[in-house]
Order: C-alpha cells, then structure tokens, then sequence
C-alpha cells in the first residue's frame, strides 16, 4: 500500500480529518480534507465532527484548532513547525500599553501564541481583520504581533488610533520592493496581488492586497492574465490548478521552512502513533478562546 492509500485507511478507521494550509507542500496538500487560510481553517476546525484533527501548519493553529475545539484531539505532524512571529509580542509589552488607555482593544493577529490570545480581546486573520478592527467600539487598537498587517489595517481604518508592535514575518518581510519594482518592468501587464504581512513600500506597489484566499478570489474574478504573486510560494500550486491559462511570477521563491516541515510521512507517524498531541494549559485557554470565539462572531 503507497502511503497516500495509507494515510487515507487512517483517517477512516480513526475518523481524523487532515486540515492543511495553503503553504504546506504540494504533496501534503494532496492528503488534505481541507485546504484553505488561516480564517477557513479556524472555522473548518470548530465545525468538524471528526474525534481527531491532524494539522498540516504550524503550532498556533494547531492551537487554534484545539482551542475552538476541546473535545477533540489535534496533532501537529511537525511539532517543531513553529512561526517566528508568534512570540513576537510580550505579556509586558501589552500590559504596558494597556495602562496608558482607558479605552483600548488588544487585537491579536491569529499567527500568535495561546499565551499572547489570552491577553487580548480580539483575534483577527488576515482576511478579517478590517472588518472586525472596524466592528470594535474603541478607538484605540494595540495591533500585536505583526506591525506590517497592523499598519495595513491602520490604512484602512482611519478614524482609530493605533498602537504598533515591531513583530513582523521573515518570509514577507524579506519580499523587497526594489526586486518587486524590477519584476514590474518585466511584467508590465501583470497584476501585483500582494499579503498584508508584506511591508509598506511592496504594498504601495501592489493591484490588490488580501490573505491568500483572497489572493486566490482576486486572480480568479481579474481580466489579467499574468499576475505579480507576493506571498508564501505554496499559493503557486492552487493558482496553477485552479487557473491554467493564467501566468503567475513571484519575486524570487519565499518559502516558510516552518510550513515546509509537513510531510506525508510525518501525517502518517502521527496518524498511527497518535504523537505531538496538542495540550494548553488550564489557565489560559477559556481567555484565549474568548478572543478566537469574538472573531468568529464579529467576522460573520
Ligand atoms: P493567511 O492569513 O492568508 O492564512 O496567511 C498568513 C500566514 O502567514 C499564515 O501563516
Ligand atoms: Fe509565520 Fe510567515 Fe511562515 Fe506565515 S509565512 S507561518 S507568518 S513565518
């Protein structure tokens, strides 16, 4: 039996379902039930009736998963597929602030620890994070981690008073915008369909911005037929599936290493052993889950 076969007698004979990111590898995805952005997975992930939820990401959204969803257990393949960005933000850094303000929301990026969700309000994904900054009734938002997402959504909410914190992703960070203007040259009728964990000057010089389902909708519903791509290159495979006569170039080849650590043989080691079960600890996750559960509810 080939593995693929293997992992999928699994999954039936233990009524597990496998929830994968878009940056995950090809091959990975090919196993999925599931395959979306962090949003989608989330809700994926508290609606499933399944009794085990297998993780094809990284850690906060195994936690997210088990979060949303107690009663059930999630196992991440990797349990060393970590994003950087995640624990970058303090416990002290948001008390600090909180005491300056009398009224203000913490909103937490989704890409962050339990810890980090549990001292804040509001959770939000890139695909929502608008809407639901734009939802709150305070004035004053301290964004956490991700200063570049919080800065996009500062743009788009002019009326609130932002507070940053300097967390940022390797991956989008590191997408230039002197390489992206050179890419433009070359491509001049292509689109730039750009993540808003990308930095200002890339996002100055993009067609349309949003999450990777978004980037996916946009090149899809757009008359162009090439497009500029400026996010994680795991967008590339349902790009390329989805829209075969289309033409997709990126600025060089950003790859998480993080997301990149799945793979079909780990799936199957977790899947048989039941290893890197996701725990949280008592004392945090009813917090932790409020400000995931807030999004939900706010996001619809
Ligand atoms: P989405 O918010 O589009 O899922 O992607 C962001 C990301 O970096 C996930 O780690
Ligand atoms: Fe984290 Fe960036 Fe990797 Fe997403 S692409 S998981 S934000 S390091």
């Amino acid at each position: 039996m080939d593995i693929i076969e293997e992992i999928n007698r699994l999954k039936k004979e233990k009524n597990a379902v496998i929830l994968s990111h878009y940056y995950v590898d090809d091959d990975v995805k090919e196993v999925a039930d599931y395959t979306g952005d962090s949003y989608y997975l989330s809700k994926v992930a508290k609606e499933t009736d399944a009794d085990i939820i297998v993780l094809s990401g990284v850690s906060f959204m195994g936690e997210s998963a088990k979060l949303l969803n107690p009663e059930k257990t999630v196992l991440m393949p990797d349990s060393h597929a970590d994003c950087p960005m995640a624990h970058m933000a303090t416990v002290e850094y948001i008390e600090k602030v909180k005491e300056k303000y009398d009224d203000i929301a913490v909103v937490c990026y989704i890409n962050s620890t339990a810890l980090l969700k549990s001292h804040s309000d509001v959770c939000v994904t890139s695909a929502n994070a608008v809407k639901v900054v734009k939802a709150l009734p305070n004035k004053n938002i301290l964004f956490i981690p991700d200063e570049n997402l919080g800065r996009y959504v500062a743009s788009q909410v002019p009326e609130k008073n932002f507070i940053f914190n300097p967390g940022f992703c390797p991956i989008h960070k590191g997408i230039s915008a002197a390489e992206l203007a050179e890419c433009k040259k070359k491509y001049p009728d292509a689109e730039v369909l750009t993540h808003p964990e990308c930095t200002q000057d890339v996002l100055a010089l993009s067609d349309f911005i949003g999450s990777t389902s978004g980037i996916i909708k946009y090149a899809g519903e757009s008359k162009a037929a090439s497009f500029i791509i400026c996010t994680e290159c795991g967008v590339l495979y349902e790009l390329r599936e989805r829209y075969p006569d289309k033409t997709f170039y990126t600025v060089g080849l950003p790859t998480c290493v993080n997301m990149k650590k799945v793979t079909l043989e780990k799936i199957l080691d977790v899947l048989k052993t039941g290893k890197n079960e996701i725990f949280l600890d008592n004392d945090l996750k009813d917090k932790a889950l409020a400000s995931l559960d807030k999004m939900l509810e706010l996001a619809k």
